[in-house]
Formats: structure tokens, sequence, C-alpha cells
């Protein structure tokens, strides 16, 4: 049987992607970087990772930090929720510890609890998010803790969701699943028109400074207190 392993990792050398957490083995700035990548493209999650770590370079400095300062860092990134449990598990960490079951911690699902353990205290866990799944579904091949990076980056830039570019995979030889083509997957829901969108555009007027409740949509800001993101003191919405 061909060493499919081994050359992914070889490939990996070569063609890996280049990424700042990658440079790390801090807890907590892979902790920010893989809540940040939960649902933001990486390409954009890069400079606000960097320009991250520098304003709050540990986990005190940002469970120091005022939340309504928190929220507003993280505009333009989406799902502002992440926000909050982001900061709430850095005042977790900085009263208590780092937790040993990670998924203790706020917005830490079974993924970015065994990504932090992976990256950062080098155990021998693979997290597996959809680009690692795709790839070990069509290959059929079970990977180790070892090749975590190298599979998120063939699954994000050659074992592709729909059209995998076998011609240029490392993995292709030994592939079952070689030339073939996926149906579209399920859409994500859209952005345009939708609450999300809505609870967005308000947290950013929010963010601008503290408006009359009577201004903004009621609805999103019942959504926003609820979940944190916003205060409501009498009439008037600030951060919190
Ligand atoms: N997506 C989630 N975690 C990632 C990582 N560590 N590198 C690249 N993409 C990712």
């Amino acid at each position: 049987m061909a060493d499919l392993e081994g050359l992914l990792l070889e490939w990996y050398e070569h063609r890996g992607r280049d990424l700042p957490w990658r440079k790390t083995s801090d807890p907590y700035a892979v902790l920010v970087s893989e809540i940040m990548l939960q649902q933001t493209q990486v390409e954009r999650v890069v400079p606000r990772y960097l320009h991250w770590l520098e304003r709050w370079p540990t986990a005190a400095s940002l469970a120091a930090a005022p939340l309504g300062e928190v929220i507003r860092e993280w505009q333009g990134l989406g799902y502002n929720r992440r926000a909050v449990s982001l900061h709430r598990a850095a005042q977790h960490v900085t009263a208590s510890g780092w937790p040993e079951n990670l998924t203790e911690l706020p917005g830490v699902g079974r993924y970015t609890a065994d990504a932090i353990a992976r990256f950062a205290l080098q155990h021998d866990v693979l997290p597996v998010d959809t680009n690692v799944r795709r790839v070990a579904e069509r290959t059929g091949w079970a990977f180790g803790p070892a090749s975590a990076h190298a599979l998120m980056d063939l699954g994000a830039t050659v074992c592709r969701a729909r059209v995998p570019r076998c011609a240029v995979c490392p993995l292709a030889t030994g592939c079952p699943s070689r030339g073939r083509r996926y149906e579209p997957l399920r859409k994500q829901s859209r952005f345009e028109g939708s609450f999300r969108q809505k609870r967005a555009a308000v947290l950013r007027l929010v963010a601008e400074g503290e408006r009359p409740v009577a201004e903004l949509d009621g609805e999103a800001v019942a959504a926003l207190v609820r979940d944190g993101l916003v205060r409501l003191d009498g009439e008037l919405v600030s951060l919190p």
C-alpha cells in the first residue's frame, strides 16, 4: 500500500500555507485563531488575528479588557457572539487556568478543543474539521495527528468540495475517489435580507455610539441583549 501520509507530509513541506498561528504553541493564540476560523475565511482572519494579538497578547490582557472594546474589535469578522465567548474563555483561563476538558470553555466544541490540544499542547489527537473529514472520507485513509495542518491545506486548496484538483494531488495515485465530482454543498444561508444581517447592522450602529432603542430594530436589539452583545438601559442601547 502506498504511504499516503508520507506523500501528504512531503507535499505539505512545499505547498503548505504559511499561516501565522502555525508559528506558535501558545494555547491562547491558538484559541484566538481557531475561534476566528470557525466561521470566517483564512485570508480574512490572518490580518485580524495578528492585530488582535498585538492588542491583547495574553488571555489575562483580553480578560481585563471591557467587553464593549472586544466586541468593537470583532466588527467585520461576523458571528459576533464569538467575541463574547472568547472574552469569557479568557476570563475563565485567567481565573482558573486551562481546564483539563477544553470544551468547558465557552465557544469551544469538540473540534476547537482538539485543535488547541494538537497545535498548542502537542497532544496525539487529530482535530477533524470539514476539510480533514473530506480528505479522510475520499481517500479512505486513517491519517494521524501529525497530518492535521497538511489535511486542512490539502482540503482547502486541492481536495476541494465539488471539483477536486486530482491532477495536482499528491494522494491521487492511491485514491479510490480520484476523478470524482460532487454535488454542490448545502448553500450557506443567505446573509442578504436575513435576521443575522439586521443584528449585525444594529450592532455596528451601537458600536459607533449608544442609540435610543426607538431608532433600532426591536427584535434585533432583543436578540443582541440576550447574547450579551448590547445592553439596554432604559431607552438607550449601548455596548456592554
Ligand atoms: N481552519 C481551522 N483551523 C485552521 C488552521 N489551524 N489552519 C488552517 N485553516 C484552519
